[in-house]
């Protein structure tokens, strides 16, 4: 059938043979009896640690042995440059590591790896796009981690679909999480995002693996975030920062410093937010632009923060602080190519817009963080305490927060703290 009956596109049905299954072969190693939960072992200890910090966290503390991940993320991103890393260093750590490309040759491996300092002889390389090839030599080598780059490029011979297609990236995934419960290696599959066409994506298998993460960044920043989306053995509420160089990733372990590092002082439209991402707060640089609008329809342009957010934060200002801002283009960035979706960054758009508009200058020592509603209020968010942490870790002086932070408040971090409940009343302290 060349025309799906019902999403109507063409050459978008695959073949899927059904293989014929012996009973009980789907158990993953021995038969067990069921047993008490209290009976179970549970260790920590069985996590494996990369020594990549951030990656442990976003793991939610390790590798936990026997684990399917899978590492999503666009093309050119830098996933082959952090498996390659994650195996190099357990490689160093004395492991047996085994990185099956099924996309670069072995040299071109050998070469990357030199590149960010990788030589190791228990890290072991594999040029290989045969699924069952794979197999065989993982059973014969044994080795602590398996990498497998790409699932959209290695194929299995008992599928007749084409490699990239959704039977075979699910009949790939299947037997490599089959295998590394079977074997207890933990596996780390490779998948590209695809915005469209014949090539399934990694969202065709998050079902069936234990711990997903994709890989995020801007191409043109060198900034990466590793972000877990789902995790069987920790939260998802971590992430991991590093910074694509020269020589491979590197970890950022002060995030707040990488942002800020290029802040403008004492110019209009610029000021710092204590947004959260994950379960840690990070400091980010908000500017706003405001210019005469030509046409009778002023614009509202962002980059990093959802325009919605700031079409109505434009209106609030308009009618509950008396801006007259209808003539007016708003433009709004967050600097350094990041993004945020958090409702603490209005007050945060408040604050730039208005010194945009005054040509006033906010203080450089100064950080704030707020929810704005509609009638005006400030109203209080999530972590208040830890995005004060943040801001007197970086020296910031003076922070402006909602009063309903205010009275939960245990923590000052030997800052100015000043509460504010309403949108006028915060602009009339500020300026
Ligand atoms: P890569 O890991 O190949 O991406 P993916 O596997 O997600 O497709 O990384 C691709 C980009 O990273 C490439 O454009 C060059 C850059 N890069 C560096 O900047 N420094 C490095 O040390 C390496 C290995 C790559
Ligand atoms: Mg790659």
């Amino acid at each position: 059938m060349g025309n799906c009956p019902e999403c109507r596109n063409w050459n978008s049905i695959v073949e899927e043979v059904e293989e014929v299954s012996k009973p009980g072969s789907l158990s993953f190693g021995k038969p067990s009896p069921p047993i008490p939960i209290t009976e179970v072992a549970a260790s920590e200890s069985a996590r494996i640690k990369t020594g990549i910090s951030e990656l442990d966290r976003a793991l939610g503390g390790g590798i936990v042995r026997g684990s399917a991940i899978l590492i999503g993320g666009d093309p050119g991103i830098g996933k082959s440059t952090l498996m390659l890393q994650v195996a190099g260093r357990l490689a160093a750590q004395g492991s047996v590591a085994l990185y099956v490309s099924a996309e670069e040759s072995s040299s071109q491996l050998r070469m990357r790896a030199e590149r960010i300092g990788i030589s190791f002889s228990s890290l072991f390389v594999m040029a290989e796009t045969l699924l069952e090839v794979i197999l065989e030599k993982i059973k014969h080598i044994k080795p602590e981690l398996v990498v497998l780059d790409s699932m959209q490029t290695v194929y299995s011979t008992f599928m007749e679909s084409p490699p990239g297609s959704i039977s075979q990236i699910r009949e790939v995934t299947g037997r490599m999480l089959y295998l590394a419960k079977g074997m207890g290696i933990p596996v780390f599959i490779v998948g590209h995002v695809t915005k469209e066409g014949t090539i399934a994506g990694p969202k065709a298998v998050e079902h069936m693996v234990d711990v997903v993460l994709y890989f995020e960044g801007e191409r043109n920043y060198p900034y990466r975030i590793l972000r877990a989306i789902k995790n069987r053995f920790g939260s998802t509420n971590e992430i991991g920062i590093f910074e694509m160089k020269e020589n491979g990733l590197e970890e950022v372990k002060n995030p707040s410093e990488f942002f800020l590092s290029e802040r403008p002082i004492n110019a209009s439209g610029s000021v710092v937010v204590a947004a959260m991402e994950g379960t840690r707060s990070i400091l980010v640089e908000i500017q706003a632009l405001l210019s005469q609008s030509p046409y009778g329809m002023p614009r509202r342009t962002t980059i990093g923060i959802d325009p919605n957010r700031v079409s109505l934060i434009v209106a609030v200002l308009e009618r509950k602080a008396g801006l007259p801002l209808f003539q007016h283009d708003v433009f709004i960035k967050v600097t350094g190519g990041v993004k945020i979706d958090e409702p603490a960054v209005d007050l945060g758009i408040v604050a730039a817009t208005t010194s945009s508009f005054l040509d006033k200058s906010i203080p450089a020592d100064t950080v704030v963080f707020g929810e704005i509603g509609l009638a005006g209020e400030v109203r209080g968010v999530v972590r208040g305490e830890m995005r004060i942490r943040e801001a007197s870790k970086m020296g910031f002086k003076r922070c402006i927060i909602p009063a309903a932070n205010r009275k939960a408040l245990r923590y000052e971090g030997g800052m100015e703290i000043i509460d504010v409940s309403s949108i006028k009343e915060f602009i009339e302290l500020l300026f």
